[in-house]
């Protein structure tokens, strides 16, 4: 599914290391494992319900991962166990300030609708980064 060249000259901005996700008894990831250097450009193929959107997921926590290890830039995601067999942060203030760095763009857009696409766009700058909007003139 994933092939990523090692390449220590760069800063790792992102290292999955054995992520396993099941829904029930579907298995999904079956310990998948992804570095992604500073810059790189990385694709995710495979077959619909393959589980390219939940490993993306795993990265952030939208989907709690059952095993595995995450890295955002040389930051370890801390995770505990849950009684649900799932792993879960161990750190919500951890949790949210590696999210405010981690960009996603959803597969239908979830836009809201009786927004324009200027103030959709700034919602996550402003409310999220508390980025400043600029004075209109
Ligand atoms: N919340 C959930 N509960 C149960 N099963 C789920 C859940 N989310 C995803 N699945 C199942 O996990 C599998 C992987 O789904 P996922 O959405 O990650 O696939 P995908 O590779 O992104 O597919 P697509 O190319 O259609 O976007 C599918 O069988 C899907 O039905
Ligand atoms: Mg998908």
């Amino acid at each position: 599914m994933l092939d990523t060249a090692k390449n220590p000259t760069r800063p790792i901005a992102l290292d999955l290391q054995d992520i396993h996700k099941s829904y029930g008894s579907l298995e999904v990831l079956k310990g998948v494992s992804l570095t992604a250097y500073d810059g790189d450009v990385i694709s995710i193929l495979g077959s619909s319900g393959s589980g390219k959107s939940t490993l993306l997921r795993c990265i952030n926590l939208l989907e709690n991962p059952n095993h595995g290890r995450i890295l955002i830039g040389n930051e370890e995601l801390m995770l505990k166990p849950a009684k649900s067999g799932e792993l879960q942060a161990a750190d919500v203030k951890q949790l949210e300030s590696l999210r405010a760095r981690v960009g996603f763009v959803f597969q239908n857009f979830n836009l809201w609708p009786h927004k324009t696409i200027l103030q959709n766009i700034i919602e996550g700058p402003t409310q999220v980064l508390k980025i400043k909007k600029r004075p209109s003139n």
